[in-house]
Parts: C-alpha cells; sequence; structure tokens
C-alpha cells in the first residue's frame, strides 16, 4: 500500500543540494514512486520531486490534469526550444508565486522504475512542469530562477 509522505519546506537543506541519480531499480525506487503518486495527488499538485519527500534521489512524477500521469527515473532533457514566462508554485514553497522563464517546448529522456530508457516530448504546461520538476533535482526552486515574486 502507497503511503503520503511529508512534503518538506524551502528551508531544509536537502532542497537545495543536488539529488543522487538512481542505480538500483529495486523495492524501495518503487515504494517510493508509489508514495510519491498518492502524496502529490493527495496535495493537489502537478508535480513532485523525491527531494521534496525527503529523499535525495533523482525520481519526479508529474500530473497536469490534461495527459495522464508520469513517473521519471533520472530525467534528463535534451532539447529545448522557445521561452515563455508564467507564474509557478511549489509544494515545498508554500503561499508564493513567482514568474519563471521556461523553454516551451523539450525533449525528455528518463528510465521507467525497470530502468528502461525511454524519451518524451512535452510543450506548453507540461514542458514547465518537468522542468520546475527536474529542476528539484539540481537543488534549484523556483524562487532561486523566478523573475519576480507574485503577491496576490
Ligand atoms: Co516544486
Amino acid at each position: 500500500m502507497a503511503e503520503i509522505r511529508e512534503i518538506i519546506t524551502e528551508e531544509d537543506p536537502l532542497l537545495h543540494q543536488e539529488a543522487m541519480e538512481v542505480r538500483r531499480f529495486n523495492s524501495s525506487l518503487h515504494s517510493l514512486l508509489d508514495d510519491m503518486k498518492v502524496t502529490m495527488y493527495k496535495a493537489n499538485g502537478v508535480g513532485l520531486a523525491a527531494p521534496q519527500v525527503g529523499i535525495s534521489k533523482r525520481v519526479i512524477v508529474v500530473d497536469d490534469g490534461e495527459n495522464g500521469f508520469f513517473e521519471m527515473v533520472n530525467p534528463v532533457i535534451t532539447q529545448r526550444d522557445g521561452s515563455a514566462i508564467a507564474t509557478e508554485y511549489c509544494l515545498s514553497v508554500p503561499d508564493r508565486g513567482g514568474r519563471v522563464q521556461r523553454s516551451t517546448k523539450i525533449k525528455v529522456k528518463a528510465q521507467d522504475r525497470f530502468g528502461n530508457p525511454f524519451q518524451l516530448s512535452a510543450s506548453g504546461m507540461l514542458a514547465r512542469i518537468f522542468q520546475h520538476e527536474i529542476d528539484h533535482l539540481e537543488g534549484k526552486l523556483f524562487t532561486d530562477v523566478m523573475l519576480e515574486e507574485v503577491r496576490d
């Protein structure tokens, strides 16, 4: 059974360090992925990176509400095109928003939970979410790359 994990917030140093590459595609990775999925949905998020649940591993889950659910291990952006600015939020940065410039179209290569490589293309909001989540694996929050803070 998947369990909800606690989402850590910006003051935790783990969110500011580079996450470790996954080398073992074992049951603990599968539990992490399953837990991250339920944790993201429970928090009404569109994406979640493993460091946000206190685990320094290169793992993300994403669901933009239109293109279904994605889980990616060791994701790498291999191609970028275009540029757009939009407001982003983060489950680890409660009550704050910021304007962030992102590529509008990207290609990502990653591995699935069994270590099999795959690639996908994304554009628009989905591409933005992948870039935000992959930034988490580099220890970067939107507050580190935002052009300006947004106050409601
Ligand atoms: Co975030």
